[in-house]
């Protein structure tokens, strides 16, 4: 028994931010973004567009490609740093804005890394046999959150979507593998949002202190994220006794080229076996993995049989590593 995808989806909002736009707001260049980078355009969300929005859309999506009513849906698991609201959870509104009314909801904290730990926990729930279907859903809305767009260290690495993934629990080969999850609270401070929780209360001198707004100390992250995407993805395919060689897709979170690049080499595997889209959508937290399965997806670059190798990192520290077999 297996938690098989059985459907993928996925939402961009329409308004495209180029690097060209981001040059009239910050001291920044196109070039400069984009050999650091990598990201040469991030969509945006419309002020009249919430979290919850972007993840209803992939989420539809990823319904009717599986042709799964919403009501035979048994759980819904939606990974964001970006909530519509401090509570309830954001999955709330997704399971009434689609009508999966048979579901329970709640969110998943783990920044980037959060969708392989939502994936991780349906795939839980799927294999203790307590339900059939689940739709696990990555979201995030940055561009109105946690973005400071007058720090060009930071805002220009990041974009607003939502992917999702429809879950059947099947007698199958093909479905989840194994998951390898991990925390490392001691490096908090190298990747967080300071405010407004309940350790920094909302006030104006915060506000001023722009304590709502990522920090970030990007050389730090960017040595941590490549050691621990490359150990924990060599650690899920040594688990199921595979190498590089047998790897179908590589999909890495998004954060960065020079970051994926870089455990691409260290991992030895191809340009061919690597999806990368971050040039297209910059960094979208815990949605940039269900983002790109679903192109992979759509792509006819995931065959049945495929060997998937998902890893993710992210503030926490948060990290992870999850092979499946499409
Ligand atoms: N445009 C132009 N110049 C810039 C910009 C910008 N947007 N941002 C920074 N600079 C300047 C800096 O001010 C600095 O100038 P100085 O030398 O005069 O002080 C210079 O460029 C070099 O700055 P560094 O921070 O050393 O540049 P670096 O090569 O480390 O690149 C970057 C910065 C892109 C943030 C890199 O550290 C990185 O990719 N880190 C990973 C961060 C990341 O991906 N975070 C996402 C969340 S975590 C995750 O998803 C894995």
């Amino acid at each position: 028994m297996k938690s098989r995808v059985i459907g993928t989806g996925s939402y961009a909002p329409e308004k495209v931010l180029t690097n060209y736009d981001l040059e009239k707001m910050v001291e920044t260049n196109h070039d400069w973004i984009v050999a650091r980078t990598g990201i040469e355009e991030r969509r945006i969300a419309a002020d009249d567009e919430f979290t919850s929005d972007l993840a209803t859309k992939a989420a539809q999506r990823a319904l009717e490609m599986a042709g799964v009513a919403a009501d035979e849906i048994d759980v819904i698991v939606l990974a964001t740093i970006t909530g519509d609201y401090p509570w309830p959870a954001t999955a709330c509104i997704v399971q009434n804005n689609i009508g999966a009314k048979n579901a329970y909801a709640y969110d998943v904290s783990a920044a980037c890394s959060g969708f392989l730990y939502a994936l991780a926990s349906a795939d839980d729930f799927l294999m203790a046999g307590r339900g059939k279907k689940a739709l696990v859903i990555g979201a995030e809305l940055f561009s109105r959150s946690c973005i400071d767009w007058t720090d060009r260290n930071t805002c220009v690495l990041f974009g607003d979507g939502a992917g999702a993934v429809v879950l059947e629990a099947q007698e199958s080969e093909s479905g989840v593998l194994s998951s390898h999850l991990y925390t490392d609270g001691s490096y908090l401070e190298l990747l967080y949002q300071p405010g407004f929780g309940v350790r920094h209360q909302a006030s104006q001198e915060g506000i001023e202190a722009k304590l709502p707004f990522l920090k970030m100390q990007g050389n730090e992250v960017f040595k941590h994220a490549v050691r621990m995407m490359t150990e924990v993805s060599k650690e899920a395919l040594k688990h199921n006794g595979y190498t590089s060689k047998d790897v179908g897709q590589f999909i890495p979170h998004q954060a960065n080229i020079r970051i994926l690049e870089a455990t691409v080499k260290r991992l030895k595997l191809t340009e061919e076996q690597s999806f990368i889209n971050v040039n297209k959508y910059g960094n979208t937290s815990a949605a940039t993995i269900p983002i790109a399965i679903d192109e992979a997806n759509r792509g006819g670059k995931l065959k049945e049989g495929d060997l998937a190798l998902l890893t993710a990192f992210g503030g926490g520290f948060t990290w992870g590593g999850t092979l499946l077999r499409w």
